[in-house]
């Protein structure tokens, strides 16, 4: 089978003066995918090796550029999905690293557990190899601004914040099938500006923020923490492919859905496990791309598909 990744880089309102950071951020982590499945890489390493991109990015709301929490601390969340046996990782309150997905991945493959956060996760990233780096060596400029705005104008809850909400947006995530056939999830996230100290949203709660099973497709979701999660979004997505609905009209019905019953905003990604692709999302702006039949297709506007020769790289 043709592998494939969709990857996205966050659902809310983005600012024009971040349209081209994030859409140069999504060409370099579809591609990063990408490489990794022509490799013979597996569809798990691929959305990892994806997702590690953003998380490296200022541009993206995951790793370093990690919105900051009311104390102006980060506190990261991840989570990945393996498709062929439904197992998971997550972990939630991560401070002190810069790829949480990598924390998350070895969870999956490494603990009894599927979600481990604060100190626990701590423990368990030291004890399998990860390094700390200072958790203020993650927090950028504009994530110290959006807090700032946050706290002057913000309601929290609200994903569209106004165009001064230059930190506000941005979780990244990734959705792939590997040659194999087999199909996996990952998404990472700093949260919401401005959240309390302790709060959980979606991205690290599978079936809101992922979802990946080998007999239907993949979700990689983006938005409104609380109403996502409310939602069961991801989840959502997967049971309407499972009675029938193709990848985009699951997409858009479930996306619409949640919007419409919680009146907050959200996107996702979405993979059939024919490698269809589904993308929608009801905020006013969404990265993704995907790559298929030579060409990088990308877009962040509302029915704006671009298009462009793909040269890859060398990622994974
Ligand atoms: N969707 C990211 C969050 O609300 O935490």
């Amino acid at each position: 089978m043709e592998p494939i990744i969709i990857v996205h880089g966050g659902a809310g309102d983005i600012p024009q003066s971040r349209v081209k950071g994030k859409l140069d951020g999504m060409k370099v982590a579809v591609t990063a995918g990408h490489e990794c499945l022509m490799k013979g890489g597996s569809a798990l390493d691929a959305v990892e090796a994806a997702v590690m991109t953003m998380e490296e990015d200022e541009n993206f709301n995951a790793g370093y550029g990690s919105v900051l929490t009311l104390r102006g601390e980060v506190e990261m969340e991840a989570s990945i999905m393996r498709g062929s046996d439904l197992n998971t990782g997550g972990v939630t309150l991560v401070k002190e690293f810069l790829h949480p997905i990598s924390i998350a991945h070895k969870v999956l493959t490494d603990s009894p557990h599927s979600l481990l956060g604060g100190e626990g996760a701590k423990i368990f990233a030291l004890e399998k190899g990860f390094k700390t780096i200072p958790s203020e060596s993650l927090i950028s400029e504009h994530a110290k601004k959006a807090l700032q705005h946050f706290l002057e104008h913000g309601e929290f809850g609200r994903t569209e914040i106004g165009p001064k909400d230059e930190g506000g947006v941005g979780t990244v995530g990734a959705v792939a099938i590997d040659r194999n056939g087999h199909i996996a999830a990952a998404t990472s996230t700093g949260g919401m500006s401005g959240k309390a100290v302790g709060r959980i949203g979606d991205t690290p709660q599978i079936g809101s923020g992922t979802y990946a099973d080998d007999h239907i497709g993949a979700v990689s979701t983006t938005g409104h923490g609380e109403s996502i999660l409310r939602y069961c979004l991801a989840h959502s997505i997967i049971k309407l492919m499972e009675s029938g609905k193709d990848a985009q009209t699951a997409t858009t019905i479930a996306v619409n859905g949640m919007t419409a019953r919680l009146k907050n905003t959200a996107g996702a990604i979405t993979l059939s496990k024919n490698g269809d692709v589904g993308i929608h999302f009801s905020s006013k702006r969404m990265s993704w791309a995907y790559v298929k039949d030579g060409h990088i297709f990308y877009g962040i506007n509302p029915d704006e598909v671009l298009k462009e020769e793909y040269n890859p790289g060398n990622n994974c």
